[in-house]
């Protein structure tokens, strides 16, 4: 996967150091992310790369989020090293499916989801898995740090724009600069540095 292998090479990715939640050491400065437009062109769906530290090892997946750039519609994960039956479970489809509809941002555009811990239950946040706490925290860490101004925010700010919606989220109004009407789109969203130096 495109952001792994980036994040190995030190000009196309910074150091993290002690700013580091969901514990990847380095940042990709560059994501490849998924966007399915719709017939008008507009942003259908975006697909976004995400990773983070579980319990034993890098847990990787895609976020995917609807066309408000807010509302979750899905969650996967393609490769980890936690156990099997327990924080392997992140994999299966019942734990996977309670993200489907979650709100990542709130009205002030914090992020405001996450993991709970099992049997706490908090509105708009996904019920952690029993036995796998630490997995469970590691994912809260790695989406809140990829909805946050670290990662995909302001790439989702600027999507949201493009397509004529608030910043803040949810209404479409149509219009201004739309993307190319194309039905899917692929492209390289920039992260955020935090030195605010490019390499
Ligand atoms: C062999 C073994 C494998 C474990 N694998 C995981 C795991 O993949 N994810 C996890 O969060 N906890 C795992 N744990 C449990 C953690 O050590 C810890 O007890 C657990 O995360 C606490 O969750 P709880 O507070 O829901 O009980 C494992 C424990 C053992 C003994």
């Amino acid at each position: 996967m495109t952001p792994v292998k980036r994040q190995k090479n030190q000009a196309l990715s910074e150091d993290l150091g002690d700013n580091d939640p969901a514990g990847i050491g380095r940042k990709p400065k560059y994501a490849k992310v998924y966007v399915k437009n719709d017939d008008a062109g507009q942003p259908e769906t975006v697909v976004l790369p995400i990773q983070g530290y579980g319990l034993w090892g890098t847990i990787y997946g895609f976020l995917t989020l609807e066309s408000d750039m807010n509302t979750i519609k899905g969650i996967s994960f393609y490769e980890h090293k936690e156990t099997p039956g327990l924080g392997a479970r992140i994999e299966e489809p019942e734990w996977r499916a309670k993200w489907s509809g979650i709100e990542s941002y709130d009205e002030n555009g914090n992020v405001a989801t996450g993991v709970t811990k099992a049997g706490n239950p908090k509105e708009n946040w996904v019920d952690g898995i029993s036995g796998a706490t630490l997995t469970s925290r590691g994912v809260s860490n790695m989406i809140q740090f990829w909805l946050g101004e670290q990662g995909y925010k302001p790439y989702l700010d600027t999507l949201r724009e493009k397509s004529g919606q608030t910043v803040e989220g949810a209404d479409t109004q149509a219009n201004q600069s739309k993307p190319a009407a194309q039905p899917k789109t692929e492209l390289a969203a920039k992260l955020p540095v935090a030195n605010g130096k490019e390499a």
